[in-house]
């Protein structure tokens, strides 16, 4: 084995190792504390202890797709699609329209700036297919910084810095199991079905 593939190894194991240590503190936080701001804050904290030492996140295990595009390079899901976690990677300029998650989410940044809005519902929900939302918050997520979002918060994001940009996202439940998410136009006033990200994959190393 060459000495770089060797150490590529050895990070992964000891990302894999790191990850498993804060999931078991994520799951006794929710079981202990549910899902409200403050547990999701607690949850944020551990996240951020473990994207602190960066080294365990290089680059080159989490590239772009073929065309350029976004992946969520999935670390860690329980088997029943509970507490997942993933390294997203994206490129500078990508953006979602505003849209909910139906589950809580944490976003934690690695590597470049994700830009997050926030928004809020705006009409009374009586018609099925028109949902206004205005902005009410921002924040940057880079290293050493996140958010938290409860599983109705509506938020979009906005990429930015050298990519591949890096940011840890994670969920109550599996991305792939999420089908009633909704997105929003801001324009027109209308929501629709928000797939999930289709490009899920595992890391290179
Ligand atoms: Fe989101």
């Amino acid at each position: 084995m060459s000495l770089a593939l060797a150490e590529s190894r050895s990070i992964a194991q000891r990302r894999e190792a790191a990850v498993a240590a804060t999931l078991a503190k994520v799951r006794r936080i929710e079981r202990e504390r549910g899902v409200n701001r403050d547990a999701l804050e607690a949850i944020k904290r551990e996240l951020m202890g473990l994207t602190a030492d960066r080294s365990l996140f290089p680059p080159e295990h989490f590239p772009l797709n073929p065309d350029g595009g976004n992946v969520a390079y999935r670390l860690s899901e329980d088997a029943d699609h509970r507490f997942a976690l993933y390294v997203s990677t994206g490129k500078t300029g990508r953006e979602t329209p505003p849209h909910d998650h139906t589950t809580w989410a944490v976003i934690v940044g690695i590597k470049g700036k994700e830009h997050n809005r926030f928004y809020r519902r705006a009409d009374d929900r009586s018609q099925p297919g028109k949902g206004r939302v205005v902005e009410v918050d921002r924040a940057t997520v880079e290293h050493g910084t996140g958010v938290t979002l409860m599983p109705e918060d509506i938020h979009s994001i906005h990429l930015e810095g050298e990519p591949p940009t890096l940011m840890v996202h994670m969920y109550g439940l599996a991305l792939d199991h999420l089908h009633r998410r909704v997105a929003y136009n801001a324009e027109d006033g209308t929501y629709r079905h928000f797939p999930p990200n289709s490009d899920i994959r595992k890391p290179v190393a």
